[in-house]
């Protein structure tokens, strides 16, 4: 294992970099390491990934690794005792995936799988759409097959990633800087710390870059990650309605990529699962030779404060709310928000030393379904840094040998049209 250095910057301040922040700073191999965190953003960042009303939790994959790594973070959500991670920020409500024939084989990986990792009674294969129906209970449900995990559930993100946050202030060892970074600062091929908007650089030992969809500003990543833009809407229900829909569990529609989160505080969540939109955008090559070079990065609520999602993606989520509850199917909208993926080619995370570029470590590529792990996550990280990358992992979060002409997710649980552009669609028009 490399020797730790004398000090650390993380760049993101996301699920990935937090949780790395804090497993480094209960590493006794890492006492005399100083470990700062920068974000572009006030803590939470409202437009990042892991801040958000809610965040599946389940260990429902059709990849065996990813299933053991979810049920182990599973356990940790579990934990409601006081002060423990689960209190009030977790619901096991039971999730629900379904899929149309012919696209249905990772629902059908994803039940083996959990069906492995769980006791009787917990799944139950659900045949018909009456079936659906009845363990959805909204009066609407979707599709003709699925299955129900009840050991499954959605967690507060927001409410988690303070959690998180508050455990890190306490422990003292992280500085935290609210600034951005506008390029990584190298020496010959050595990454030696960041370049802040503000004209700061910060010099590290060690850079891990985990700035989410935002990371291929800073590094190059074409062909192995790009962002994508999800679609989300959100609407307000009465006091009534949020007591009997509170009690529904999560129904994910793995053919159209179309869920709905149980409500909170009034509030329900119709999103996309989806290929998502590109944002193709000119930037300077990050290798600082002054090209112009073409990559997909998120444009949110920040960029543009009346951002409202384009209307195709509405459309997709009245449809999705019409058929999964009937009651509420022309309930206007009260919000919506464009949240970004950091997408790879099959759903892996990137959590690697640069191949090229000494003193940079990877921790990004979410690819729409990191956030469960919070409580995991960190430490895996860290071992990769230390060079013990978990064995069913080393190959699927390695820097990626072969590179895509397109980045386009292809883990089975992508649903929608690929080749969106996000320009294009918002041209079209929006607000229904
Ligand atoms: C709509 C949506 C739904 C999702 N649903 C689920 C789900 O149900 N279950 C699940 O497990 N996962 C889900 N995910 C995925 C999960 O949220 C992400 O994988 C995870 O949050 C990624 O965390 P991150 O730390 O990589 O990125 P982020 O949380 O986006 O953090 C990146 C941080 O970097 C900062 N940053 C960016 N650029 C710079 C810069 N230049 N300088 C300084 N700081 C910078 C940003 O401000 C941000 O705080 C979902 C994601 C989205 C978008
Ligand atoms: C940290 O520094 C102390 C004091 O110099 C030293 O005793 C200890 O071995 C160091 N720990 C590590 C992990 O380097
Ligand atoms: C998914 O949603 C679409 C559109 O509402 C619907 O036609 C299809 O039957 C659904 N499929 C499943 C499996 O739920």
């Amino acid at each position: 294992m490399p020797a730790p250095p004398s000090s650390i910057l993380i760049i993101g301040s996301g699920v990935f970099g937090l949780s790395t922040a804090y497993s480094l700073s209960q590493n006794p191999l890492y006492a005399n390491t100083t470990l700062t965190l920068v974000d572009r953003s006030p803590f939470p960042a409202s437009d990042s990934s892991s801040i958000d009303s809610s965040r599946i939790i389940r260990a429902d994959y059709s990849d065996p690794a990813y299933a053991a790594l979810g049920a182990s973070a599973q356990r940790v959500w579990r934990d409601t005792s006081p002060g423990a991670l689960g209190e009030g920020r977790y619901s096991e409500s039971g999730l629900v995936l379904v899929a149309d024939p012919g696209r249905d084989g990772y629902v059908r990986d994803s039940l083996e799988n959990v069906r492995g990792l769980l006791e009787g009674g917990a799944v139950r294969e659900l045949k018909t759409r009456r079936e659906i129906d009845a363990v959805v209970g909204t009066g609407g449900g979707s599709g003709q097959w699925g299955y129900v995990n009840w050991r499954s559930g959605w967690a507060d993100a927001e409410a988690g990633m303070r959690w998180l946050r508050a455990r890190v202030e306490k422990t003292g060892r992280v500085q935290f800087i609210c600034a951005e970074v506008v390029s990584l600062v190298r020496e010959g091929k050595r990454v030696v710390g960041a370049r802040q908007r503000d004209g700061i650089i910060r010099r590290a030992g060690l850079v891990i870059l985990a700035a989410g969809a935002w990371t291929g500003r800073l590094v190059d990543l074409r062909g192995r990650a790009t962002a994508t833009g999800q679609v989300l809407t959100y609407l307000d229900l009465t006091a009534d309605e949020q007591g009997k829909l509170g009690k529904m569990p999560v129904l994910l529609n793995m053919s159209t990529g179309l869920f709905i989160i149980p409500p909170r505080d009034r509030v329900l969540k119709v999103a996309r699962h989806a290929y998502g939109y590109s944002n193709p955008t000119k930037i300077q090559h990050p290798d600082g030779s002054g090209n112009v070079i073409e990559v997909s990065l998120p444009r949110t609520s920040i960029d543009d404060p009346s951002q409202w999602v384009p209307r195709e993606g509405e459309e997709d989520c009245r449809a999705a709310l019409r058929e999964m509850i009937p009651s509420l199917g022309d309930r206007p909208f009260t919000k919506s928000r464009i949240c970004w993926y950091s997408d790879t080619p099959r759903g892996d995370f990137l959590i690697t030393y640069h191949p090229e570029l000494d003193g940079l470590f990877l921790a990004t590529g979410g690819s729409g379904h990191g956030y469960k792990f919070l409580p995991v996550i960190g430490d895996q990280i860290m071992n990769c840094i230390g060079g013990e990358c978990p064995a069913e992992f080393k190959q699927k979060w390695a820097w990626p040998m072969e590179t895509m002409e397109n980045v386009v997710t292809e883990d089975g649980s992508r649903g929608g049209r690929p080749g969106l552009v996000l320009q294009e669609e918002a041209r079209k028009g929006s607000r229904l």
